[in-house]
């Protein structure tokens, strides 16, 4: 079995300097037919301590992939490879769609950091639910989670219905579904986030009670772009709603704020955005006193960044930058640094230490 240095090694010399002389979507392609194609590698299961509990569903670690990276889950079994605890799929969209056109995704490598307009390109979500059915003929070792977005040519009052067309078709094949309204990419988008409006979104999906289906929880995903008081009412509506989870937070659009001067149009990731999504997360933590989950996402590319994001009130959390920047062996480099520093810590679990820094 490969080691996590020769891993390591191998991107840092070999792909990674082929794949940044790529055009960045082009390279995007590539390590997914990499990933598709590569033998699975027999792993080590994640130690105890790392392992969580979350919606009664068994996370062998709290390391998961962002949504975007694998839209249409074609590349499940190299994630599982790779060491993930979870992986986000999508953003699946109800009908099959080709997204913005090009040139839509740029890297600004002196801050190791992407900015993307890709608008959602998805094979849509009869190719992606029956892709995920088969996988689910084997026991898989990560959980999956589905991350839905409507079509661009829905009109805006039919928004409601793209995410309950979703909801139906990956209800019993996504261990949870993440509602998608924060993408900057697709025009009107982020107006989903006010309280009125997710009302409609959640009045559309709910779930017939009863039947012998397990309800699946639902997040909904939010931009680190909204006004302080905008969080809040997101917070109280989550809430009232009974949502399961918040994962905080999308791609920004803010660039002076963060250091950041590029004038491409999109969501900028990686470390520009740490820091505002790990103060969002605290945000969130304190708001609701701890009493919905959070996924933290956003800026991830050390063991360090994850654990701060835990003790601001991550249960979970994600990354999809820092992957492309540091590497397939950051994953494994994420789960053993964060055992260290449980250990240090003296604390038994990932859940002991999630919002102790609030
Ligand atoms: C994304 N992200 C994203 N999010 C989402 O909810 N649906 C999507 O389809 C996409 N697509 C997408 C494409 C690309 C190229 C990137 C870089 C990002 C956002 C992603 O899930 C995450 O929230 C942000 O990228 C912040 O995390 P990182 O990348 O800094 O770890």
């Amino acid at each position: 079995m490969f080691s996590t240095s020769t891993i390591d090694l191998g991107y840092r010399w070999l792909l990674k300097p082929y794949l940044f002389v790529m055009d960045p979507e082009a390279a995007h392609r590539l390590t997914l037919r990499l990933l598709a194609a590569a033998p699975p590698l027999p792993r080590r299961s994640s130690p105890p301590e790392l392992a969580v509990k979350l919606w009664d569903i068994d996370f062998p670690n709290p390391v998961g992939l962002a949504a975007g990276m694998d839209k249409d889950a074609v590349a499940v079994q190299g994630w599982e490879s790779l060491g993930f605890g979870f992986a986000e799929i999508g953003s699946v969209t109800p009908k099959p769609q080709p997204g913005n056109d090009p040139p839509r995704l740029w890297r600004l490598r002196d801050k190791k950091a992407l900015i993307n307009r890709l608008g959602f390109p998805s094979e849509g979500m009869d190719v992606v639910a029956e892709r995920i059915e088969r996988l689910r003929k084997r026991p898989l070792s990560i959980r999956l989670g589905v991350n839905f977005g409507p079509n661009k040519d829905t009109p805006p009052d039919a928004v409601a219905a793209d995410y309950a067309a979703l909801m139906e078709k990956f209800n019993g094949l996504a261990d949870f579904v993440v509602i998608n309204v924060s993408s900057p990419n697709t025009p009107g988008l982020r107006n989903w986030q006010s309280p009125e409006k997710m009302r409609e979104i959640f009045a559309a999906i709910r779930q017939p009670d009863g039947g012998d289906r397990k309800p699946v929880p639902i997040l909904v995903k939010i931009a680190p772009d909204l006004e302080r008081n905008d969080m809040f009412r997101i917070c109280e509506i989550a809430l009232d709603l009974g949502l399961d989870g918040i994962v905080a937070a999308n791609s920004t659009i803010a660039r002076r704020a963060v250091g950041v001067t590029s004038s491409h149009e999109g969501g900028l990731s990686g470390p520009p955005l740490k820091i505002r999504a790990r103060e969002l997360i605290r945000d969130i933590f304190l708001h609701t006193r701890g009493r919905i989950p959070i996924i933290g996402v956003g800026g991830i590319s050390s063991a360090e960044d994850a654990w701060l994001d835990i003790r601001a009130g991550a249960s979970l959390v994600e990354l999809y930058t820092g992957l492309i920047y540091e590497g397939p062996a950051l994953i494994d480099k994420i789960n053993s640094g964060l055992l260290d520093l449980l250990r240090r810590g003296k604390f038994r679990s990932i859940s002991e230490a999630v919002g102790i820094d609030r």
